[in-house]
């Protein structure tokens, strides 16, 4: 079986699906892995570390996805990427099925086997699958580094012969897995942070992290849904919520946001009024800049000076460390390539709760019911 990574095409990706190593993981389970020539460069891997565990170059995506099986990308395939790929084939890729329905239709028509990493169950057995949370991982810590650098403090408290600076004072808000993770980094980097969520389960998370939580005068009622993500909430609330946190951020240099509700846009939570409150040299780094933004100032992938406050809405913070991102993506995919595998061959087991919940297209249909009923009401 050939299982083929081309190099990633979308402007500022820097990932790459295969790192060396999880490559002789798979050539080690008796699979022949084909990389397009130079798709590890960017992440800092050389096609000569993937000849030295045992995986072919080839020279264009074109002849590479010809010949594979499987192939394995980060991110969705362009149209033009979507049409080579043929029936029966294998694709394993973050596919943004919510927001994609027509490249799903594409997929199903052209027969292709396609599982969105978005799709993954998140459960404890699925955890080391789990692109969604290894990604975040990543956004997070690089959130917090962002700010950092462009804040004009330093992040720790210092008492010097100089004088004594005061800790740079970090507010997040969603404390997910990107969320938590900027939480332990700008605790590290000695911030004082605090942390809201609509969740009142990660209460308890973010405290062990040494932040303190944020508890606003509204209820969130039922907050989460029997996945463990959060529940949309009413206009009221979200108004009350701006109202709420604005008057929090004012008083901080840093604020981070991550608040997401699976397929929608993402909640408006801190408006201008609340940006321009903020003292001059503050940061604010939306992580859902790619959904619309937590920040009514965010503009995807730019950065506004909103009165000297900064604005950071980039979109794809794990291409920034491109290293590791990688190296994370990749386990999540030969863990669910071996998950998947036996004796060398794929074999789809479809009753199996890992397989059949990150399937999202097959022999011809699309097999994830939520999805299906999306691409059925646009049709
Ligand atoms: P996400 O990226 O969908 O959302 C980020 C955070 O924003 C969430 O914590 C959410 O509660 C919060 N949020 C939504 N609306 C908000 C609002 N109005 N104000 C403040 N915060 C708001 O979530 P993510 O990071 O993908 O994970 C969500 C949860 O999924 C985890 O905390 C966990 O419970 C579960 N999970 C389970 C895993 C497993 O068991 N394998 C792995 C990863 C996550």
């Amino acid at each position: 079986m050939i299982i083929g990574v081309p190099k990633e095409t979308l402007a500022g990706e820097r990932r790459v699906a295969l790192v060396p190593d999880a490559a002789k993981q798979l050539v080690g389970e008796g699979v022949e892995v084909r990389v397009e020539s130079q798709a590890g460069v960017a992440a800092g891997f050389p096609d000569a570390e993937y000849e030295a565990v045992g995986a072919s170059i080839a020279p264009d995506a074109a002849s590479l996805v010809a010949a594979a099986e499987v192939v394995l990308r980060v991110q969705p395939p362009s149209d033009g990427e979507l049409g080579s790929l043929r029936k029966g084939q294998v694709l394993i890729s973050f596919l943004e099925p919510l927001d994609r329905l027509e490249s799903v239709q594409q997929l199903a028509q052209g027969g292709v086997t396609a599982f969105a990493m978005e799709l993954m169950p998140r459960i404890t057995r699925a955890q080391s699958m789990d692109a969604l949370s290894s990604q975040s991982t990543i956004s997070g810590y690089r959130a917090v580094l962002l700010a950092a650098t462009h804040l004009p403090r330093i992040f720790p408290m210092l008492v010097t012969a100089a004088g004594t600076l005061s800790p740079a004072k970090v507010l997040v808000v969603g404390a997910g897995v990107a969320g938590l993770q900027a939480i332990g980094t700008a605790r590290r980097l000695g911030a004082v942070v605090e942390a809201y969520d609509t969740r009142p389960a990660v209460k308890e998370q973010v405290e062990s992290l040494g932040a303190r939580f944020v508890e606003l005068d509204i209820d969130a009622g039922d907050a989460e849904d029997a996945g463990g993500y959060a529940k949309a909430q009413t206009e009221a609330f979200y108004a009350a919520q701006r109202e709420q946190l604005g008057a929090r951020a004012a008083r901080c240099d840093v604020v981070i946001t991550t608040a997401l509700v699976p397929g929608q846009t993402a909640p408006l939570l801190i408006d201008e009024a609340s940006v321009r409150a903020m003292r001059p040299g503050s940061v604010v780094v939306d992580l859902a800049a790619a959904k619309g933004g937590n920040c009514a100032c965010t503009q995807a992938d730019q950065d506004v000076d909103v009165d000297g406050v900064l604005v950071l809405g980039h979109t794809n913070l794990p291409a920034e460390i491109p290293a590791h991102a990688s190296q994370m993506y990749a386990k999540n995919l030969v863990t669910f390539l071996k998950h998947l595998l036996g004796d060398g061959r794929l074999e789809l087991d479809l009753e199996d709760e890992i397989t059949r919940g990150a399937l999202l297209t097959h022999e011809g249909a699309v097999t994830n019911e939520m999805i299906r009923a999306k691409v059925e009401g646009n049709a």
